[in-house]
């Protein structure tokens, strides 16, 4: 069945993996509106050439523009990646989190319902955990105790309720909420033998660790900092489940057919696998063979210490199998990428 499908966010990072793969693997019509504020015009242009589609330059605020675009384009499907991520300015600036995150999650999903809309899938996140005093063997499960430790964390997890709540009521409106864990890497893209990424994290301010390594490793910055050592870790690094953020996207294109015959779920996405803040690095430093300069700071706000996923309910009820559980080539696409960005050949 063909869909039509509007994707908020979809000239940023993550939504414009998905984009990509809804182009070259399906046949939806896709939508995307972005504001702009992180996502990138030059994202939009090189994903026109894979296959053409309608891209509308607007902020979710703009409720009218937002209301005549599901109607106009017989929208049935959204994919709502539009959001603020960054946990150290979450905290500093509270409200910007729940207003762009949680409020304008709340009148899309208004919005969504009075359209006769039928499915969302939603961009949640591992945040929502917060800080769990144990971490069993196997993951974190999605019926895992959510608890945020920061204000970013809790405008997703107000958002998942706000969903959850909603599609109590409305029987013909369904979702899909995706946690994710470190979203990482960029897109697997082949020139001959050579991995050649078309789009990418290319927010200038970004804070990922991976994304900051690899400008490390291009020579943008300098040096990096690790924040903190002292954890109660292998290494006294903090622990994370780093996916490429390519496997992250199919699991989307997944949960389009997925809804047609199932119900409503939460998944979590991520390899089940954890990683220390140095190994991360020394993966960088080892596939790029660049060395740089890294530096041992205190531990930053809101950080939990060990994060990973259990992934057993996606493999199992939607049939995911992720293609690039692998550090390395995660580090490798994202230093590509820099390379490729930072020297404008695309
Ligand atoms: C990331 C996501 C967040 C998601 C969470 C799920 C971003 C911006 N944030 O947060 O949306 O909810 O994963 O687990 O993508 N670190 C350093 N030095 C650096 C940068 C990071 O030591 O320069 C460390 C951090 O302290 C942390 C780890 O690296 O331990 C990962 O940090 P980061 O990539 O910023 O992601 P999270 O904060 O885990």
């Amino acid at each position: 069945m063909k869909n039509n499908i509007l994707v908020t966010g979809g000239a940023g990072y993550i939504g414009s993996h998905a984009v990509k793969q809804l182009l070259e693997t399906t046949k939806h019509n896709i939508i995307i509106v972005d504001n702009l504020s992180t996502g990138n015009l030059k994202t939009i242009k090189t994903l026109k050439l894979i296959r053409d589609f309608k891209f509308i330059k607007l902020d979710l605020k703009e409720l009218d523009k937002v209301k005549s675009i599901l109607k106009d384009n017989n929208i049935d499907t959204i994919m709502h990646f539009a959001a603020k991520i960054i946990v150290p300015e979450s905290i500093k600036n509270p409200i910007d989190y729940y207003i762009n995150n949680t409020v304008n999650t709340i009148n899309l999903i208004k919005i969504a319902v009075d359209m006769k809309v039928k499915k969302i899938i939603f961009s949640s996140s591992a945040a929502v955990y917060g800080e769990p005093d144990k971490i069993p063997e196997d993951g974190i499960d999605e019926n895992f105790q959510t608890n945020p430790i920061n204000p970013y964390g809790m405008s997703k997890l107000m958002s998942e309720n706000i969903i959850k709540d909603v599609a109590t009521v409305n029987d013909d409106f369904k979702y899909v909420i995706f946690r994710y864990f470190n979203v990482a890497g960029a897109d697997i893209n082949y020139v001959g033998n050579n991995l050649t990424p078309r789009i990418g994290q290319s927010f200038p301010n970004a804070t990922n660790l991976i994304k900051i390594a690899s400008l490390c490793a291009t020579k943008k910055i300098e040096k990096m900092d690790i924040f903190g050592d002292d954890y109660d870790t292998f290494d006294g690094t903090q622990i994370r489940d780093y996916i490429h953020v390519d496997d992250l996207a199919d699991a989307h294109i997944k949960a389009i057919d997925y809804l047609n015959n199932n119900s409503s779920d939460i998944f979590n996405v991520g390899y089940s696998n954890g990683f220390s803040v140095k190994e991360a690095i020394s993966s960088m430093k080892k596939v790029t063979k660049e060395d740089f300069k890294v530096n041992i700071s205190s531990r930053r706000a809101g950080d939990p210490v060990n994060v990973v996923s259990n992934n057993t309910k996606i493999k199992n009820k939607m049939g995911w199998t992720p293609k690039y559980n692998d550090l390395d080539l995660i580090c490798k696409s994202s230093y590509e990428w820099e390379k490729r960005y930072a020297s404008k050949t695309i």
